[in-house]
């Protein structure tokens, strides 16, 4: 059953105290902490590992100064006029984001969800698609970014395709420690952004908990 909520409602509803909300009701709440978090990804038409296996798309993750895998964005502060202000202003100190992208916007949010404990909060997740080179540009600018090295120790790219063995790939990345609910929102954006097949991502899912 976990599985399923995991992979159907854009993250873990029963039992974890995470409720899906719209970003509408999110925002008429008093007293409670929103940060926002954005998968970036990229078609990828071209590239084959291997010279075999073709990998579709590029999406970005990163690793956080605490070891767990995480994606890019933050706490939003009082001086953001706006959730995406917010969220555009942590990509700027995490990943150097720069003018020469568009801005993220209201267009971008996937999703919502609150949780009361251990402190009031509301964890949003866009997802923005760009060109595999601006993507690429991304990986670079990450390394001159303000938190380099800091609150951010790396980008890395989700491996979306499985190996023969059945656990290379997607399930042995699935099987890392990840912040928060941002394993539900990485398997909820790649579901509703059909980046990965849902039969593959089912497969991947129960696979991973078998990888050790
Ligand atoms: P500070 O400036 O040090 O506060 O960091 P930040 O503003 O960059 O905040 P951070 O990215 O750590 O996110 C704030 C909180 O959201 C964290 O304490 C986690 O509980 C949670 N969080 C962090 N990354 C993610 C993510 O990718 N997805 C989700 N759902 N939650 C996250
Ligand atoms: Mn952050
Ligand atoms: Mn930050
Ligand atoms: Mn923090
Ligand atoms: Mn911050
Ligand atoms: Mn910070």
């Amino acid at each position: 059953a976990e599985l399923s909520e995991e992979l159907a409602g854009g993250g873990k509803v029963e039992g974890s105290g995470l409720r899906t909300i719209t970003r509408e009701a999110a925002l008429e709440l008093r007293g409670y902490k929103h940060a926002c978090h954005v998968m970036l990804h990229a078609p990828d038409p071209d590239s084959k590992l291997f010279g075999r296996i073709p990998l579709r798309h590029a999406v970005l993750m990163m690793m956080r100064f605490d070891g767990r895998l995480g994606f890019p964005g933050g706490f939003v502060d009082p001086e953001d006029v706006s959730l995406e202000d917010g969220l555009t202003r942590e990509l700027t100190e995490e990943v150097g984001w720069g003018e020469n992208l568009c801005p993220i916007t209201e267009e971008d949010h996937l999703s919502c969800q609150v949780r009361e404990h251990p402190q009031k909060m509301v964890t949003h997740f866009y997802a923005k698609q760009l060109t595999l080179e601006e993507l690429s540009g991304i990986e670079v600018s990450a390394t001159h970014a303000k938190e380099h090295g800091l609150e951010v120790m790396g980008m890395v790219r989700v491996p979306l395709f499985t190996m023969r063995d059945g656990s290379g790939g997607l399930p042995a990345f699935l099987s890392n420690h990840f912040i928060g609910n941002s394993r539900s929102q990485l398997l909820y954006g790649l579901r509703v952004l059909k980046l990965v097949r849902e039969d593959k991502l089912w497969e991947a899912t129960r696979a991973s908990q078998g990888v050790r």
